[in-house]
């Protein structure tokens, strides 16, 4: 049977990841820190999909959490997929915002994926096959006020992949930079006003998210996966404005929403 290991396996994508796996008949080690939702979910899919479950609980914004999981993974039979999915999210400008949800952030979005990787990977190479997905984010190619460090993390985590691919393509190991767009999951759950303020044609479902990127990897296809056409193409149109000009025009925005 082939072996997953999913973070942020409890909710929204990375449950969707969860799901779309189990039923493509892979074992998988499920990561979050609730242990009562981890533990439901293994039971769950264990009954449904007749495939092995284990739930391990860690904070991965946490240097013990971290660590801890790389450790485990380290010392396993190789793994077949990786999906560093954890994350969450904030808003409001970094001078007027608490500072240690900034710092989890970045240890969560860039310290704990690149920790899993080097954790993973030796493994992988090895048996010359395996794959790895960071999901990163469209918002990796944005900037502008209000989640700098959001989106700076998740341009680390694009950048990060792309480069990894140049170093385990050869050796047989997949890896991509999952970059969805605005996602149904609980991400948004304390900020209504993000779910005000987004037109309803740019929200998609995480299981279609999901698929779009297993398909997407398993054709080997593009490191950069952008589910969706209407995401493909704000993708392409802002990947065409330059960089400095991105900045400016989200400044004119919210100041246009009053923001
Ligand atoms: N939804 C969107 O619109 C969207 C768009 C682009 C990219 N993304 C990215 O997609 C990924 C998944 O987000 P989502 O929207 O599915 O969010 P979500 O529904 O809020 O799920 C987040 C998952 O991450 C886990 N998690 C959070 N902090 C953690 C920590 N410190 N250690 C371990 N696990 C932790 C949560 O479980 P516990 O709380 O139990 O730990 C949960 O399973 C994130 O990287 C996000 O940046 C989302």
């Amino acid at each position: 049977m082939p072996r997953a290991l999913i973070t942020g396996a409890t909710a929204g994508i990375g449950r969707s990841f969860a799901v779309a796996l189990a039923r493509r008949g892979f074992d998988l080690i499920l990561v979050a820190r609730s242990t009562e939702r981890l533990e439901a979910l293994a039971h769950e899919l264990a009954a449904q999909h007749h495939v092995a479950t284990e739930p391990w609980t860690a904070d991965l914004a946490s240097d013990e959490g971290r660590e801890s999981v790389a450790a485990r993974v380290a010392a396993l039979p190789p793994l077949d997929l990786l999906v560093n999915n954890a994350g969450f999210a904030t808003t409001g400008k970094l001078h007027k915002i608490p500072i240690e949800p900034q710092l989890a952030m970045l240890r969560l979005h860039a310290l704990a994926p690149m920790r899993l990787c080097a954790a993973a990977l030796p493994r992988m190479v090895e048996r010359g096959t395996g794959g790895i997905i960071n999901v990163s984010s469209i918002a990796g190619f944005l900037f502008g006020p209000g989640n700098v460090n959001y989106s700076a993390t998740k341009a680390f985590l694009t950048s990060f992949s792309l480069g990894l691919d140049t170093e385990v393509r050869n050796a047989g190991v997949r890896v991509q930079a999952l970059c969805p767009g605005f996602t149904h999951t609980e991400i948004h759950d304390e900020m209504p006003h993000v779910k005000r303020q987004i037109p309803a044609w740019l929200w998609g479902r995480a299981d279609h998210v999901v698929e779009a990127s297993l398909r997407q990897l398993e054709r080997h296809g593009p490191v950069i996966c952008v589910p969706g056409l209407r995401n493909k193409i704000l993708w392409r149109v802002l990947t065409l404005i330059p960089r400095g000009l991105r900045g400016t025009l989200a400044v004119r925005r919210r100041r246009a929403q009053g923001s």
